[in-house]
């Protein structure tokens, strides 16, 4: 170690302490012989990553009492942080990654909070060479699971630990509490479980934060948060255009619904947030978000959860339209080419009950919630089977409901369903959510109607009505589907249980020569 970081080290009194017992007389200490020194190891827990969501978890973890290590590859990141955010705690800064981990209790706890990818592959070899076996290495990025899969398996093939940890709460989280959602290596978890519970948000008093599962558990349930989320923001976005421009009301008009609607069922961050975005306003006094580019970002979560979805045959079709419409707004150039010669209904005239529309979209919104939070905790049910995790679906609703971005009074409700009933197998088929989709369905059918008579787009809205008759239906028209595949390449089909006949027998895969003409060998086994 250089002696660089020496005078910030010595600004900690306990060290300054141990420097004194070395018997130097109050001179400088040699620091490498001080770093050899066990009592030296005296931080709890350390970070690398000194981004915005990195210094607030450290900063968080500093509040709670414990001693953090800072570190970030641009070093001079390190001082500016512990000259200012930093300054007046007990976090410690290193220079190198072998000063960073010189300076952590054993076992070792080194959070990476990088860009995922090639990035914390890049650190977690960095580190290896320092650490012993029983350390841990905690990804809190937004790593996509399989990564975290594969690092599970080297880590622990090195007699090392590693847990992927979902971080949700953005910078505000990070800093008062986030929802954390780790999984990984389970023997991690009782070295890191009071520092992450300590830090989480509170639901009730409870934590935001538990062992989510083995492997890439953590990162899979935070993927599936981010695809709801798309999911949540999707149908709000759909709400304000129904009310702009169906009802022709102004930002601030929106903006009281959102706040009225914030007091009822749909009682979440989400909606907050957007009665507060929808009045604000630029420095020429207009609300801003009409000047705001109709094009939306991404960064890959929201998809991963859709392709992810298709993989395990999971019709979770609400975050697949969430996504396909951000990809359908980043178009600009060609849909305003469109705009130009694809005609639409003429412009929304509303005459009816203003506010029983309000209401009525209100229910709109909260039942296709609940059928995209029920579509989500499907594709968990399957994932779950496929990777052999045992994910709790009571704990990842308590980890939903405080501190992450979807974080609502509804999933509280969705916490009770599974906490009664874990081995509930829909979250449409509890009692509650029986009783709510029925008390909304009635509004929720009148506004789609009318976005469609509007011509105003709701994919989310639509597909989650869509789910919901086809999820309840005794019988789906993929008969003819069948029929068509065995028609025009032998696929075969199977007969309805009670219609069998001795042409068409029970349980077996059967071919039928439907034009006289075909021959009778067919072409695959059967799949359902
Ligand atoms: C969170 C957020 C966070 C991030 C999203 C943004 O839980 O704190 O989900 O992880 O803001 O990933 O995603 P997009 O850029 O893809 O919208």
């Amino acid at each position: 170690m250089q002696n660089g970081g020496l005078e910030q080290l010595m600004n900690n009194p306990m060290l300054r302490q141990m420097a004194e017992n070395f018997g130097r007389g109050g001179g400088m200490p040699d620091i490498n012989a001080l770093m050899q020194n066990p009592q030296m190891r005296h931080a709890d827990i350390g970070l690398i990553g000194l981004a915005v969501m990195g210094q607030n978890l450290i900063l968080n973890m500093n509040d709670h009492g414990y001693t953090v290590a800072a570190y970030n590859r641009t070093t001079s990141k390190v001082d500016q942080f512990l000259e200012n955010e930093a300054k007046g705690t007990k976090v410690v800064g290193a220079h190198s990654v072998e000063e960073f981990v010189a300076l952590l209790k054993r076992p070792r706890k080194v959070i990476i909070l990088v860009k995922a990818g090639a990035a914390v592959d890049a650190f977690i070899e960095q580190l290896l060479p320092h650490l012993e076996k029983g350390d841990i290495i905690i990804d809190g990025g937004n790593s996509h699971y399989p990564d975290s899969i594969r690092r599970t398996k080297e880590l622990e093939e090195r007699g090392l630990l590693f847990v992927g940890s979902g971080v949700s709460g953005g910078e505000e989280g990070a800093r008062y509490g986030p929802s954390l959602m780790p999984g990984g290596s389970p023997a991690a978890w009782p070295h890191i479980k009071e520092i992450f519970q300590a830090i989480a948000a509170k639901s009730d008093g409870e934590p935001c934060c538990d062992w989510v599962g083995e492997g890439g558990a953590g990162h899979y349930v935070k993927m599936v948060h981010n695809g709801i989320e798309y999911g949540d923001m999707q149908l709000i976005a759909e709400a304000y255009s129904i009310l702009k421009v169906g009802l022709g009301l102004d930002e601030l008009e929106i903006s009281k619904i959102f706040a009225e609607w914030n007091k009822g069922v749909l009682d979440s961050f989400l909606i907050e947030i957007t009665r507060d975005v929808l009045a604000y306003k630029d420095t020429d006094g207009a609300p801003i978000v009409p000047k705001i580019l109709d094009s939306a970002g991404q960064k890959g979560t929201g998809k991963w959860t859709a392709m992810n979805a298709l993989d395990l045959g999971q019709p979770v079709t609400l975050i697949g339209e969430a996504v396909f419409a951000r990809c359908l707004s980043s178009l600009r150039e060609e849909r305003l080419r469109a705009a130009k010669v694809l005609k639409g209904p003429d412009a929304p005239q509303f005459s009816g009950d203003r506010d029983q529309f309000v209401k009525d979209l209100e229910q709109a919104l909260y039942a296709s919630k609940i059928v995209s939070y029920a579509q989500g905790f499907m594709l968990m049910r399957e994932a779950a089977k496929e990777y052999n995790w045992h994910l709790n679906k009571g704990s990842i609703a308590l980890m939903w409901r405080g501190g992450c971005i979807i974080r609502s009074v509804f999933l509280k409700d969705i916490t009770n369903a599974f906490r009664t009933n874990p081995d509930l197998e829909n979250l449409l088929l509890d009692q509650f959510f029986v009783d709510a989709i029925q008390t909304a369905q009635a509004g929720w059918r009148r506004v789609i109607s009318q976005a469609i008579a509007w011509g105003i787009p709701t994919p989310a809205f639509s597909s989650a009505l869509a789910f919901y008759d086809g999820f309840r239906s005794e019988v789906v028209p993929a008969n003819l589907i069948q029929a068509q595949r065995d028609y025009f390449g032998a696929h075969t089909f199977r007969v309805v249980p009670g219609k069998e006949s001795e042409s068409l027998p029970l349980g077996q895969d059967i071919h039928i020569n439907w034009t006289g003409h075909g021959g009778s060998v067919s072409a695959s086994t059967y799949q359902a």
